[in-house]
């Protein structure tokens, strides 16, 4: 990994295999790194509950949902990331709470770069 003062490089090597989640920093932003199927995105360790340390403690996981007549099904693999403190789920692609909206957590932007990826503290949304 290299570092800037904006965004760090992540080699291919260093890229977290699936359900894994690799921890970088930019300055005192803490990022936890992760893979969605081929995509790769990035979250702030912090909780957007009560501030727990969500990637740096947090487990990937996948959801539940109920189908219209009312049986359950698995959702996507891995797509969900759950906070160690009170259990509370996020989408790993968009950091959004699938049941509270309002709860959000910071998403960092993602770049391809060779066969690495960047992460920069840049505010759009979405990883590659
Ligand atoms: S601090 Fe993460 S769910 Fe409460």
């Amino acid at each position: 990994m290299s570092e800037g003062d904006r965004e760090v490089r992540i080699a291919a090597a260093d890229l977290p295999p699936p359900g894994r989640i690799a921890m970088v920093e930019i300055g005192r932003h803490r990022i936890g790194v992760m893979r969605l199927g081929e995509e790769i995105h990035a979250l702030a360790d912090r909780c957007p509950h009560r501030g727990g340390p969500l990637c740096s403690s947090g487990q990937i996981v996948t959801s539940i949902e109920r189908r219209p007549d009312g049986t359950l099904d698995l959702g996507p693999e891995g797509a969900l990331i759950r906070c160690p403190w009170h259990k509370w789920d996020f989408d790993i692609a968009t950091g959004t709470c699938p049941v509270d909206g309002h709860m959000r957590v910071r998403t960092y932007a993602v770049r391809r770069d060779g066969h690495g990826v960047v992460v920069s503290l840049d505010r759009t949304p979405g990883g590659v």
